[in-house]
Formats: C-alpha cells, sequence, structure tokens
C-alpha cells in the first residue's frame, strides 16, 4: 500500500513546526517533528553530563533512549524516558547542543530508523533538516520552507518577549547563523533543499499564506490523498 509523504525541510525558524502541524492536522496525517528527536537526545546528554565530543557515549546513549510523542490540543507532549521534557524541548541551549550532536554521522544512523518507523497510513507530514534528502528520498511531496536569517531572528526574539523571556536580537541573529552554518556544513546529511522540492520562501508571507501554498502544491500535484 502506497503511504504518501510530505517533507517540509529549512532552517530552524522558518515555520516549519507550525506550517507542518497545520498541514498534517488538514490532511488527517501523522505528524513528526524530527527535530525534537535531536533535541530529546540532547537534553539526555546534558542531563548525563556526557561530553559533546564523546561520540561513542553519545551514540551508545542514542540507543538505547525511550522516547513517546503524544499529541495534545496545544502541542507535542514528548517523554523522554518516561519523563515529560517538553518544557526543556524548546530551549536555545537544547537546540543548540541538538546541532553539534546532529553533526555526528554515527549519531544520524541510530536515529535514522526512529524517523522512518514514523510513516504509517494514512500519511504522514516529516519536518527536518534532511527528510526529503535521507530519511525519506522516495516522499511524493517535498517542500523546503526558507526565510531570511534576520527574518527568522525577529520571529524567535517576538515569540521570546511575548513568553516574558528576556532576549537579545543581536545575540539571537548571531545564534541562528551559526546554527544554519553548522547544519549546512556538516559532511552528513547537510541541510540543502532535495533536488525534486518545491521552494517557498517565508520572509513576506503570513503562515496561513504558507499553509495555503503547502495545500496548493499538495493538491495540484496530484495527490492520492482524495
Ligand atoms: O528543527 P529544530 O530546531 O528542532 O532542530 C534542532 C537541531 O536538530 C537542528 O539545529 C539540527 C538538528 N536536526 C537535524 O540535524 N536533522 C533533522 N532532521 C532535524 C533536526
Amino acid at each position: 500500500m502506497n503511504i504518501p509523504v510530505l517533507t517540509i525541510d529549512g532552517p530552524s525558524g522558518a515555520g516549519k513546526g507550525t506550517v507542518s502541524r497545520a498541514v498534517s492536522r488538514k490532511l488527517g496525517w501523522h505528524y513528526l517533528d524530527s527535530g525534537s528527536i535531536y533535541r530529546a537526545l540532547a537534553i539526555a546528554v546534558l542531563k548525563q553530563g556526557l561530553n559533546l565530543n564523546d561520540v561513542a557515549a553519545i551514540v551508545e546513549l542514542a540507543g538505547h533512549i525511550q522516547l513517546q510523542f503524544i499529541c495534545e490540543d496545544d502541542g507535542l507532549k514528548v517523554d523522554l524516558n518516561g519523563e515529560d521534557i517538553s518544557a526543556q524541548l524548546g530551549m536555545e541551549s537544547t537546540g543548540n547542543t541538538a546541532s553539534i550532536i546532529a553533526a555526528y554521522p554515527e549519531v544520524r544512523a541510530v536515529l535514522l530508523q526512529k524517523q522512518k518507523d514514523f510513516k504509517r497510513a494514512p500519511g504522514l507530514v516529516a519536518d527536518g533538516r534532511d527528510m526529503g534528502t535521507v530519511v525519506f528520498p522516495d516522499a511524493e511531496f517535498k517542500v523546503f520552507l526558507t526565510a531570511s536569517a534576520e527574518e527568522r531572528a525577529k520571529r524567535r526574539y517576538k515569540q521570546l518577549i511575548e513568553k516574558g523571556i528576556d532576549a537579545n536580537l543581536c545575540q539571537i541573529t548571531s545564534e541562528i547563523e551559526a546554527r544554519d552554518r553548522r547544519d549546512r556544513e556538516r559532511a552528513t546529511a547537510p541541510l540543502r533543499p532535495a533536488e525534486d522540492a518545491v521552494c517557498i520562501d517565508s520572509s513576506d508571507l503570513t503562515i496561513e499564506q504558507v499553509i495555503a501554498q503547502v495545500m496548493d502544491f499538495i493538491r495540484q500535484s496530484g495527490s492520492k490523498t482524495e
């Protein structure tokens, strides 16, 4: 049975999460937030106090973590070895550590099957950096969603201020640029559009406009979603 997959790749802050969740709800498909798998491993690594250069220990840990993803009305709840880590998932330190350990090919290899297992009927929306290039290269629909670093930093800054968290726009911009560089320049599964992906730049678009473009793309591609 053909299970359709829509991959949405792109840099941090381009709106992938919001768009992927909305589109998966509209289509009634499952949703994979692959970044949260790397983030959960980063939390486990930090909890154990592992050295970020100790690849063997990180790989060993990656093979043993138990993750559970529970879709709730107000977002995704993630349990790591039975403990709710949702509150720590979105922290900047978690994202930066995730980006460092995600550069190790051995770590990516261990996490590959965990991601492939999300492909279940009636379909899957997979959000990440290498969904269309490595994890689901045969996906029927591929989107690469981007936005300028300045625009992504402004969005992140606004989110933090709205949550009452102190933030510095210059620092956020340079962290976003450093993360982009690390994700793009790594040797294994670097951040880049798949050759057959449609690219959407969300810098001057609202989230609703991006969602509408993705839905149009799926309808026009003559899907097996009817
Ligand atoms: O999408 P995110 O910000 O939650 O991802 C956090 C980090 O995890 C990101 O900087 C790089 C890594 N990542 C990855 O290498 N491959 C993916 N498919 C998803 C995330």
